[in-house]
């Protein structure tokens, strides 16, 4: 991706997206006075101290520590960098995240993602135009598919032959590179390269913008390999790709759930039928990145297998890479089908309503693994039961810490007619999140630096930038935090909308970001009233200018004393001094 994302598009976002509804769609809020709180995913507690404010645009746990804006919040939360976090959030609200030109933060792929919808098109204009394309129409027809859906899934047709797309879309040498970079066609052999899709059905597989990143193709009828994949590309990595999120995001406002079948046919026929949450992985397991993908989308995740011997086990594997991400608020479910059947076909024979229902059945992940560990085991004899609990322990073992964990601890125990004592599981002796709860500070209020006092009522009210009557010569000052101070100033002087959760963002990458966030986060403690923050913010400043005078006069006096000052410094301390003396007699006056 080519060029910084520029600064002013994190204001807009950071104004569209709201922290609230965006915590709130991973983490259950609640509404407190004029904040939400929930108890803080980050550690393990019974008692909320996590608390969002919309005001602010700020989360902050009072228990761990943890805090930040949205964008922080989907760094910390969904585990992702800086520029990932943008895209996602952009995504929310249905924006494209603009490039600065010239970047150089790693490689365009523009280029490719062109080439990739070129093709797209290409694919689906042969579907209709081509000689062999009743041929392919028929199958899709004999397999269901109405027109409809084939569109909204942008399915098309590669026709029979070796060099179609070569012809099309491969006359130049730019173009062939392109060509063989998204894996549309085959490595050189003897020089020639040819078309990898040939006479097949094309599904293209979308990215979370709606890019064609890669295809899968089916033979029409028997034939072998069934379905044929894109390579692994640098747009396409098979084990993170979902197919089908994309048009889900699409079709649906909201998420509730999303479901994850085997197959593309799966995927699309659900959708026909009015379920519109259905995912499939591309021939592979579930994988923990694909899991961190579902529940960055929702917080319900329903697997959906054949009922067969494979069926199970592979639902198994899917529950053992599940547990480590089964964080409180997440919920999975498994959902096993009769034997012989999909989703496609049985969704084919019963209808929309039938298959919610057997989803609204589904088996919980608690169940599925209790009922699995049990049926291996003879639970009526001590042995047997104890044996239970040796191979419970390490699955719960992953589990992150929070209610979830402790309830299936409890349940095991239940089921064992162990306590957890004796099982060793007893919930005070487990590690915590990944943060220690941090010892409530005494008397927060501790003394505050003035250049600290400064930075926390501009944040407060970034409108204090704009004041007149400023202390003179404070900015000359070369106290720590002056520069920082001076900065966030002109950012706001130059942009005066600017809210603070903007103003912190456009730290993000420099050494002072956690000191900002960090007085941000305190700000809360101090609530100055909104009548007495401009003089006080004033007073601030007037401060930091006279500690430096301060500072400076006894200086100059030691030098003096020791006969070392020049005449010039000599100067400049009469000069000091006879200031602080105006000083001291505008603060007599005042009084
Ligand atoms: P299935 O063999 O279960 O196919 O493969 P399906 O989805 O039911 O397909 P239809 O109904 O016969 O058309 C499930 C998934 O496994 C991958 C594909 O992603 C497919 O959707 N697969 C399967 C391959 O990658 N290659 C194959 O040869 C077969
Ligand atoms: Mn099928």
């Amino acid at each position: 991706m080519a060029g910084k994302i520029p600064a002013h598009f994190i204001d807009e976002l950071l104004n569209r997206v709201d922290i609230v509804d965006l915590i709130n769609s991973r983490v259950q809020l609640k509404k407190t006075g004029k904040d939400y709180q929930a108890c803080c995913p980050f550690h393990s507690e019974k008692t909320p101290s996590f608390t969002v404010s919309r005001e602010k645009q700020f989360y902050h746990c009072f228990g761990c520590g943890a805090h930040g804006t949205a964008i922080g919040f989907l760094m910390e939360y969904d585990n992702l960098g800086f520029v990932d976090s943008v895209e996602e959030l952009a995504a929310r609200a249905g924006l494209e995240v603009p490039r600065e030109a010239g970047g150089d933060s790693g490689p365009d792929y523009r280029p490719l993602y062109e080439s990739l919808d070129q093709t797209t098109r290409y694919f689906q204009w042969q579907l209709r135009k081509h000689p062999d394309a009743t041929k392919a129409v028929n199958y899709l027809k004999q397999r269901g598919l109405t027109g409809e859906i084939s569109a909204e899934f942008a399915v098309g047709y590669a026709p029979p032959g070796w060099d179609n797309l070569i012809k099309q879309q491969g006359q130049s040498e730019k173009e062939l590179e392109l060509l063989r970079k998204t894996g549309m066609i085959s490595e050189p052999e003897d020089d020639k390269c040819y078309d990898r899709f040939r006479d097949r059905i094309m599904f293209p597989i979308r990215n979370h913008r709606g890019q064609t990143i890669a295809f899968g193709g089916r033979i029409l009828g028997d034939g072998k390999p069934k379905y044929l994949n894109s390579p692994e590309t640098v747009v396409f990595h098979k084990g993170k790709e979902l197919y089908g999120l994309y048009e889900a995001r699409k079709a649906l406002r909201k998420i509730e759930r999303l479901m994850v079948v085997e197959g593309y046919m799966d995927v699309v026929a659900l959708a026909q039928f009015g379920i519109r949450y259905a995912v499939a992985t591309l021939g592979t397991a579930t994988s923990a990145e694909h899991l961190e993908k579902l529940f960055r989308t929702t917080s319900e995740v329903i697997f959906c297998f054949d009922g067969d011997r494979a069926g199970r086990d592979a639902g198994w594997k899917a529950l053992e890479t599940s547990l480590p991400l089964m964080r409180d608020g997440r919920e999975a479910r498994f959902l096993f089908l009769p034997e012989g059947e999909d989703p496609d076909t049985l969704i084919r024979k019963e209808g929309q309503e039938q298959f919610e229902q057997r989803i609204a059945q589904s088996t919980p992940l608690s169940s599925f693994l209790f009922d699995k560990l049990e049926s291996e085991v003879d639970m009526q004899s001590l042995g047997g039961r104890a044996k239970m609990a040796e191979q419970a322990k390490p699955l719960l073992a992953k589990l992150p810490a929070g209610l979830f964990r402790e309830m299936m601890h409890k349940r095991l125990s239940e089921h064992v007619g162990l306590t957890q004592g004796q099982l060793g599981t007893t919930p005070m002796q487990e590690k915590s999140g990944k943060r220690q709860p941090l010892r409530k500070r005494q008397g927060a209020q501790q003394t505050v630096s003035p250049i600290r006092r400064a930075i926390t009522l501009f944040l407060l009210k970034p409108e204090l930038a704009l004041l007149t009557e400023l202390p003179t010569g404070w900015h000359n000052l070369r106290a720590p935090g002056i520069n920082l101070l001076r900065q966030l100033l002109e950012i706001v002087q130059i942009q005066p909308n600017l809210k603070a959760a903007q103003i912190i963002e456009r730290w993000r990458e420099e050494p002072e970001f956690p000191h900002l966030v960090k007085i941000w986060r305190t700000a809360t403690e101090l609530s100055t009233p909104e009548s007495g923050m401009d003089q006080e913010f004033r007073g601030a400043l007037q401060r930091l200018v006279e500690q430096q005078h301060e500072q400076e006069t006894s200086q100059l006096l030691e030098r003096v004393s020791t006969g070392d000052a020049s005449e010039q410094e000599k100067q400049h301390l009469r000069q000091l001094l006879s200031e602080k003396q105006k000083i001291t007699d505008s603060h007599k006056r005042s009084e």
